[in-house]
């Protein structure tokens, strides 16, 4: 059976460390916070030192880290992965990153003779824990041919879009459907509750039109009370809005509101609100009201 590493174990790269381990398969796993490497180890991962030992000891390696520039330091840096490299070896990265820094980092890696994908996903460690996840993947097709099964395990969907790229371009869109979506309900329940109006019937009404949302249909109803635990946080998803629009700049294309939606993002890292979930932008939101 093929040997997976795992270096990321944040929230998502635990819980996807914890499903591939649930379904039998040999897990290795480096984190640079040693600490966050606990559950893996109580389930029966092998905790390794270095990206670079990981990769001698794994045929997949899936990188899960915050962004580009620890992509490139996990796989280019001291003890990084490609000292452990060996035949028939392949490194696929499920961090969010700009379609730009993949096409530099598969052209790198390429270069060393190594297999490498992209593979970002929708879904958070909620979804993750039970392989339930959505990939989109690009790179060459027989490496996805290769490895498509353990991209089956770890997801519910998978989709194989072509060429390096491809796959982060279409995150950034879906993430910036994310963002968006958590601005205009806690704008909508901000809205609602100044007038003086249960949030609830808000979402009643709009749960039963054309323009709910699986959002509006479930984390809604916490995001009213703060009561979301945290999936993926604020400040990763400012990360994300910070990298759609750099991608936008790059290729020209105007995106009024991605910059809006940074900018307002951005003010509620600033203001604390970074490690709580994204949702908890509704907190920052009800909070401007209060001045
Ligand atoms: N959570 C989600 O729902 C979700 C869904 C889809 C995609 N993603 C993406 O997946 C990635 C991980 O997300 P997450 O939610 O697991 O984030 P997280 O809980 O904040 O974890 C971030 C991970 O990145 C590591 N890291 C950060 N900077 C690093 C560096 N310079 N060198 C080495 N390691 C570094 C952290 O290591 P330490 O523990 O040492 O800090 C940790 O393992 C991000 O790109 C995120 O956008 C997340």
């Amino acid at each position: 059976m093929t040997k997976i590493g795992i270096i990321g174990t944040g929230m998502l790269g635990e819980a996807v460390g914890l499903h591939l381990l649930d379904v039998g398969y040999e897990v290795n796993v480096y984190n640079r916070t040693k600490e966050k490497t606990k559950k893996l180890e109580q389930k029966g991962a092998k905790i390794i030192e270095s990206p670079k030992h990981v990769a001698e000891n794994s045929d997949l390696v899936i990188i899960v880290v915050k962004d580009a520039e620890a992509v490139e330091n996990i796989i280019f840096g001291d003890l990084g992965i490609i000292l452990g490299k060996h035949d028939g070896m392949c490194i696929v990265d499920m961090s969010t990153i700009n379609p730009n820094s993949t096409k530099e980092i598969s052209k790198r890696v390429s270069d060393e003779g190594v297999d490498y994908m992209e593979i970002p996903v929708m879904g958070g460690p909620n979804v993750a824990i039970n392989g339930k996840l959505v990939i989109m993947a690009s790179g060459k097709k027989e490496i996805f041919k290769k490895h498509e099964k353990i991209f089956d395990s770890i997801a519910e969907k998978v989709f194989y879009l072509g060429d390096t790229g491809t796959a982060h371009s279409i995150k950034l869109a879906m993430n910036l459907q994310i963002a968006m979506l958590a601005l205009s309900l806690s704008e909508g329940l901000t809205l609602t509750k100044k007038a003086g109006i249960e949030p609830e019937l808000f979402l009643k009404i709009l749960n039963s039109t054309y323009f709910k949302t699986g959002m509006s249909e479930g984390k809604a109803y916490k995001m009213i009370n703060n009561e979301v635990e945290p999936t993926f946080t604020l400040a990763n998803l400012k990360k994300d809005l910070d990298t759609i629009n750099d991608a936008a700049d790059s290729i020209n294309a105007e995106l009024p509101m991605a910059k809006i939606a940074r900018k307002v993002y951005s003010d509620a890292a600033d203001a604390g609100f970074g490690d709580i979930d994204y949702t908890g932008i509704i907190s920052y939101i009800m909070k401007l009201s209060d001045k």
